[in-house]
C-alpha cells in the first residue's frame, strides 16, 4: 500500500504566490509535527500506564483511570480492551512511520508493511470500540456522544476501505487523499482528550459539563467536532487551498485557521500531558 504522505502542493508555485503558500505550508508542517509529537506522548502513556500494569498482574488498576476498565471475569470484554489499547500504540507509531516522508523514500517497504498495519489498527480500533460501546455497554458519556463516536468508527473504517481499494487500483492520488481522511477520522479520540484539556485549562473548571456524569452541552459539542465533522472539514480546505494556486486569499485563510487549531492543539497537549497522561504515569 502506498504511503501516507504530508499534503505537499503537487505544481509549481508561482513566485507572485509563493507568500500564501509558503505560509499554508508551514502551517500543515506545524499542526502536524504538534499532532505527531503529542500522539506519541499518549502512546506511551498508554504502553506504560496500560501495558505496565498489566505485566505486572495488576489490570484492575485500569479502573483507576476508566470505571468498567478490568471486569474479573469478563473475558471477552477484557480480550477486547485489551486489544484496544494495544492498537492504540501500533495505530500512533505505524501512523508516525506512514507521515514521515524521509521514512517513505529511503525505505518503500517498511511504507507497506506499516500502511498495512495502520489499515489493521484502525479498522480493529473501530470494530472493537463499537463492541466497547454497544455490546460491553458502560461506557462514559450520554447517548448522544456515543452516537458521535459511532460516526467516528464507521467514518474510519470507510476512509480504510476507500483507502485500501484505491492503493490496489494503484489510483495513488485517490489513496492518499482517503489515506489522509483515515489518519485524521482515527486521530478523533486522542482530538477528544486534547480538546478537553485545552477546554479545562482555560476555564480551570468543568465548565458546560458534569464531572460526575461526564455529560453536557460542551461534551456533546466537543464529540461531534472532534469525531465527525471539524478535523475532516479542514483537512478538505487543506487539500483544496494546496490545489488553488490561483488563490492565495484562500491559502492565506486555511493557513491562520490552521494556526489557530495548532496554537489552541499545543496548549491542549501540555494540559494533557502535565494533568492526565504524565502523572498516571510517573
Ligand atoms: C481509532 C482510534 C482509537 C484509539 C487510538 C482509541 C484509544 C483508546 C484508549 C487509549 C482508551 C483507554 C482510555 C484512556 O486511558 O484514555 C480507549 C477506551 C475506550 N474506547 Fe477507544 N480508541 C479509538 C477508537 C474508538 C472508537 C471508534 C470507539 C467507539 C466506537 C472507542 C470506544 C472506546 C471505549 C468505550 C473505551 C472505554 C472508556 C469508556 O468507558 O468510555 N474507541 N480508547
Amino acid at each position: 500500500m502506498p504511503a501516507l504522505t504530508w499534503p505537499t502542493a503537487t505544481a509549481p508555485i508561482p513566485a507572485t504566490r509563493r507568500g500564501a503558500a509558503a505560509w499554508l505550508h508551514a502551517s500543515v508542517v506545524a499542526w502536524l509535527s504538534v499532532a505527531l509529537l503529542g500522539q506519541l506522548v499518549f502512546a506511551v502513556y498508554v504502553a506504560v500506564f496500560y501495558g505496565g500494569t498489566a505485566l505486572a498482574g495488576r489490570p484492575e488498576r485500569w479502573n483507576e483511570v476508566q470505571p468498567h476498565g478490568w471486569r474479573s471475569g469478563a473475558w471477552l470484554d477484557n480480550t477486547v480492551l485489551s486489544a484496544h489499547l494495544l492498537f492504540t500504540v501500533l495505530l500512533i507509531v505505524a501512523g508516525l512511520v506512514q507521515l514521515l516522508p524521509a521514512v517513505r523514500r529511503r525505505w518503500p517497504g517498511v511504507h507497506r508493511w506499516s500502511g498495512r498495519a495502520y489499515v489493521l489498527a484502525a479498522a480493529t480500533l473501530a470494530l472493537g470500540g463499537l463492541f466497547l460501546v454497544w455490546v460491553r455497554g458502560g461506557a462514559v458519556g450520554s447517548l448522544s456522544m456515543h452516537l458521535a463516536i459511532t460516526g467516528n468508527a464507521l467514518l474510519i473504517l470507510l476512509c480504510a476501505a476507500m483507502a485500501w481499494r484505491a492503493a490496489r487500483a494503484r489510483r495513488i492520488d485517490e489513496h492518499r487523499r482517503w489515506a489522509l481522511r483515515l489518519w485524521v477520522a482515527a486521530a478523533g479520540v486522542w482530538f477528544f482528550r486534547v480538546g478537553l484539556m485545552a477546554w479545562l485549562g482555560v476555564f480551570r473548571a468543568p465548565v458546560g459539563f458534569d464531572p460526575k456524569t461526564f455529560t453536557g452541552p460542551f461534551l456533546t459539542a466537543l464529540s461531534w467536532g472532534v469525531y465527525v465533522i471539524v478535523p475532516l472539514l479542514l483537512l478538505e480546505l487543506v487539500l483544496r487551498a494546496q490545489r488553488a494556486h490561483q488563490a492565495p486569499a484562500l491559502q492565506a485563510a486555511v493557513a491562520a485557521a490552521l494556526a489557530l487549531v495548532t496554537l489552541v492543539m499545543a496548549f491542549g497537549v501540555v494540559i494533557a500531558t502535565l494533568g492526565m497522561w504524565g502523572p498516571r504515569i510517573v
